[in-house]
């Protein structure tokens, strides 16, 4: 029996909320004692009881009021020295204060946790979750007590083969609650969840749907108002509380301005019930291709692009907050980006709105990466789950403008057929937006590089990660390099580059300096411009990342260095060698192609 279509709360940050945000208490369970008794099965009371003794004769083994504490949003690598390296169950418990009430619901709500949850509150299970980059809530309203509830949270980051991501990542596995928790409050029947975008291809028309959730949810009035462009719509909820929608938006005097790298412009969108009202500042754009043209807003782009990880700026450990985002982004913006890979996950909401905000496109990403499990069921199950989760925290999101469905995955049938399956889903959840993924590529002959992989069939957006000139001979192999693209689409680098340790300088044929790192950078350059599909590129990556494939000693440690900004914020050769070739482009987008040759 199909469940029920996922809807996350849409917009929960504008919803009325408490931020748990702040210092948990710890345990470090490497053994989950706290789960599983000595046969290996899930106790009666797990740590999740929060039990605490009731007579001086009473045996309690653990007690999170003395335990050391962490802090969230945040991984608890970079936070205990003797937990860099842990992988395994850690317990978090915090409290917050809340009446029971008729009239309101709670809801708590995670943005992300990893890898595998298990929440209680007030001792009871609430539920679980699996995938470490996108968000899930619980809801609790049944469970609040007058005054302080608990919430215990197993979070346990073991990595699995059947998993998504499988076991071997070129990123470090950071464990924890590493992303916002609320604990969402509102009415009984509630806005829960609404599309509202233009139409596919369309610059005049919006369509959508809005979900009300509760008791009082079928047969309702719904107002839809964006009042600087003239639009007030009055719907009403069929049996299951959904009202969809579609209409012309903007009048003569109230054009429709579309969000744009140039004026990344948002309406101000006013969704009302009965008992509920909700708020948004939305941009509209419309994104499409035409031949090896990729439009934005009916206009050719090129995407002058940087690959970013979540990894924090200028320190170990995850990024998590609006500061963090600002700063990498600042980063992007400064080399002359109009557009991010969010690689190789869906990074943290604050990433996605603060791109909108700055006026930068996003490439959005679900952990597909290598071998995964392709003929496990599970394993699809969960990828499923994953890129709809993404797909519903983001559709509203004009900066988004492209799903990936996987990264570097070996061309097998299981494969083309999973993949397929995630790109069906996609569409099926998301009309509006371009379904691409990172391909591999292979040679045909010693200079020639070919673009067959079958997935491209099924693509609106090829990606291709190619190392020429790192992993894959010098920088100079590149000038006598050409391409064979099989698809009339549009290509986007998704990943190029090379190591460099910042302040290391030598001359070019130096691996591991800044020199050999730049001149890398200018021979791709020449190289892809001669690619008469090319539309775009995100170098790998904006600033170096922890990584535990990455040991040698003085120059990586534990980092890779293809960062065009070091661990320390420094900015290294290369970072000015892009940002010349973007101002380039920004001055007039021709420069991205030399001879329109093949
Ligand atoms: C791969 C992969 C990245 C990795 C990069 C590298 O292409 O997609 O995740 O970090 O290459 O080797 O640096």
């Amino acid at each position: 029996m199909p469940s029920a279509p996922l809807h996350l709360i849409a917009h929960v940050f504008g919803r009325q909320h408490q931020s748990l945000n702040g210092a948990w208490r710890s345990i470090v369970d490497p053994y989950e004692n706290g789960y599983y008794d000595y046969r290996y099965q899930p106790l009666a009371e797990p740590y999740g009881r929060n039990k605490k003794p009731e007579s001086i004769s009473d045996r309690i083994e653990y007690d999170f009021d003395q335990s050391p504490t962490l802090t969230v949003p945040g991984d608890w690598n970079s936070q205990r020295l003797e937990l860099s390296l842990y992988e395994g169950t850690i317990w978090y418990k915090t409290s917050f204060v809340a009446q029971r009430s008729a009239e309101r619901r709670r809801f708590l709500h995670f943005g992300a946790a990893n890898y595998q949850a298990i929440v209680y509150v007030n001792g009871r299970e609430v539920g679980q979750h699996v995938g470490g980059f996108t968000p899930f809530e619980f809801e609790i309203t049944e469970l609040i007590t007058d005054g302080e509830n608990v919430v215990i949270v197993k979070v346990d980051d073991a990595r699995h083969r059947d998993g998504v991501p499988t076991v071997n990542t070129d990123w470090y596995n950071f464990g924890g609650l590493t992303r916002d928790v609320l604990v969402v409050d509102v009415p009984r029947t509630f806005i829960k969840d609404y599309f509202v975008q233009l139409e596919a291809g369309s610059l005049e028309r919006v369509a959508g749907w809005v979900l009300l959730d509760g008791p009082h949810a079928a047969g309702q009035p719904i107002t839809l108002a964006i009042s600087d462009l003239g639009l007030k719509l009055e719907l009403r909820t069929d049996a299951h509380g959904r009202a969809a929608f579609t209409s012309k938006v903007g009048t003569q005097d109230k054009p429709l301005v579309p969000w744009s790298c140039a004026e990344p412009r948002r309406y101000l969108v006013e969704i009302s019930s009965p008992s509920d009202k909700v708020r948004e500042a939305i941009g509209f754009r419309s994104i499409a291709t035409r031949g090896a043209d990729l439009l934005l807003n009916g206009q050719p782009i090129f995407l002058r692009g940087i690959s970013i990880h979540e990894q924090a700026p200028e320190r170990p450990g995850r990024a998590t907050s609006v500061a963090d985002a600002r700063k990498l982004l600042g980063w992007a913006k400064e080399l002359g980006c109009n557009f991010v890979r969010l690689a190789h996950y869906p990074h943290n909401e604050h990433m996605v709105r603060v791109a909108e905000e700055m006026g930068l496109l996003v490439w959005s990403e679900v952990p597909v990466y290598w071998t995964i499990q392709w003929e496990n069921p599970q394993t699809f199950a969960n990828a499923e789950r994953q890129i709809t989760e993404m797909v519903q925290r983001d559709k509203n999101r004009a900066a988004v403008i492209l799903w990936s469905v996987s990264n570097e995955t070996p061309i097998t049938d299981a494969r083309n057929r999973f993949l397929e399956r995630l790109i069906r889903k996609v569409r099926e959840l998301d009309p509006t937006r371009l379904l691409t993924a990172a391909l591999e590529r292979h040679y045909a002959d010693e200079h020639t590089q070919v673009v067959d992989d079958p997935l491209g069939e099924h693509l609106d957006v090829l990606g291709v990660n190619q190392y020429v000139g790192w992993y894959d001979g010098l920088p100079a192999k590149a000038d006598s390099i050409v391409w064979k693209i099989k698809y009339e689409k549009p290509l986007v680098f998704s990943e190029l580059g090379g190591d460099a340790k910042a302040g290391l300088r030598g001359p070019a044929a130096q691996r591991w300096t800044e020199d050999f790192q730049a001149d890398l950078y200018r021979h791709q350059l020449e190289m892809m411009k001669r690619i008469r599909v090319w539309r775009g590129l995100s170098p790998w990556i904006l600033n170096d990342f922890q990584s535990p494939r990455r040991p040698l000693p003085k120059i990586q440690d534990g980092w890779n260095r293809k960062g065009l900004v070091s661990d320390k914020g420094e900015k290294k050769q290369a970072f000015g060698v892009l940002q010349g070739f973007y101002a380039e482009l920004a001055r007039d987008p021709s420069n991205s192609s030399s001879t329109k040759g093949t």
